[in-house]
């Protein structure tokens, strides 16, 4: 028998999430079946989108349900297994969540070929889903092209740290807002050209305005709110503002008023496009042979905010409103 301790969805919060809204348990894993694997994580993902799913409301993923173990992404290494196609200390990843450590079909598993010099972790960060949202998300939707000047929201976190290097590397100039003097310092030692600093810079389209006062072509929003407004007052005709995400208005408890100035849209002839990243998925072996070789030639980099211990979770996930992180938020076991 293995123990594994797990953490829940104790209730839904309302506003910002609180450590009540949390429980951790222990649980007996019983021994794998055929074709089965018994895993121990090792990196646990949290991620923004997980406060959606704690609002009981139909959306493109169901919600948790209260006493339920909150699912996410995670690497772990295979403790014992069962099953054809992975043996003992394979790295895999999967979507179940935070736990130290369960029992599953290798059919539910991805097997990853971690390269010698990159962390396992790396494939829940700059390799993994929030690399492959701020890449596919750029390229396919921004389509940069050198000269085009690209504001990013977000820009120090997992997806926006990425956003901002792809644009360097596509050259692009690049405006980038982020909550701390620190995290503006290491965008611009990344390449940024010009990093707000939005709590303290007072007026931020001013701030965005000095910063490119010929305007911007691309968007790439992770905040919604303010950001929103600021980018369509300052977008150029044709430009283009890919909604990533709206972390700025998710423990809203009244829907946030929309931007004043939408009718620029018009006048300006914008795209506004949504998206989610599986809609992407297809392109993940382009994702990987991309960004693997910026990660292999040094022109990329990324950092992570990692919390020990499965208890650290839920002080990990909120942390996550409060702007803790620099790069990706993670959780060791
Ligand atoms: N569309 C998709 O498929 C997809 C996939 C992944 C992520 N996303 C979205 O992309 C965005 C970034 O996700 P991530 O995983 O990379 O998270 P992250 O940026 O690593 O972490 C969240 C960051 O958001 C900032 N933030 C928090 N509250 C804010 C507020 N009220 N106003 C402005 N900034 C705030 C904080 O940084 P500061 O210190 O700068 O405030 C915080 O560090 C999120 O909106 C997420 O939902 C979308």
């Amino acid at each position: 028998m293995t123990t594994s301790r797990e953490i829940r969805l104790a209730s839904r919060p309302v506003g910002m999430p609180v450590a009540e809204n949390f429980q951790i348990a222990a649980c007996e894993l019983a021994e794998p079946g055929p074709g089965e694997v018994l895993v121990h994580n090792k990196f646990m993902s949290v991620d923004p989108y997980m406060r959606g799913r704690m609002v009981d409301r139909a959306s493109y993923v169901p919600p948790f349900a209260i006493g339920e173990v909150l699912q996410g992404g995670a690497i772990g290494v295979v403790a014992h297994s069962n099953a054809e196609g992975l043996k003992k200390g394979d790295i895999v990843s999967s979507m179940f969540g935070w736990r130290e450590a369960f029992v599953a079909p290798a059919a539910a598993l991805e097997k990853l070929d971690v390269p010698a010099r990159v962390p396992m972790e790396s494939f829940l960060g700059v390799l993994g889903m929030p690399g492959l949202t701020a890449w596919a998300g750029l390229m396919q939707i921004g389509k940069p092209k050198p000269g085009d000047v690209v504001f990013v929201s977000g820009a120090a976190g997992a997806v926006g740290s990425i956003v901002v290097q792809v644009a360097k590397l596509k050259g692009c100039t690049v405006v980038a807002t982020a909550g701390s003097d620190e995290k503006c310092e290491w965008l611009k030692s990344v390449g940024v050209d010009h990093a707000i600093n939005y709590r303290t810079c007072g007026d931020l389209l001013a701030a965005v305005q000095a910063a490119a006062p010929k305007g911007i072509d691309i968007y790439f929003d992770n905040v919604g709110g303010e950001h929103l407004e600021v980018a369509i007052e300052v977008a150029r005709p044709f430009a283009r503002l890919i909604e990533c995400g709206m972390i700025s208005a998710y423990n809203d408890t009244d829907p946030a008023p929309g931007p004043r100035n939408m009718i620029q849209i018009v006048g300006k002839s914008l795209t506004i496009r949504g998206f989610i990243v599986m809609e992407f998925a297809g392109l993940r072996g382009d994702f990987i042979a991309e960004v693997g070789g910026w990660i292999r030639s040094g022109k990329l980099k990324w950092q992570e905010t990692v919390l020990e211990g499965i208890e650290q979770a839920p002080a990990a996930f909120i942390g996550l409103f409060e702007g803790k992180n620099t790069g990706k938020m993670l959780v060791k076991l």
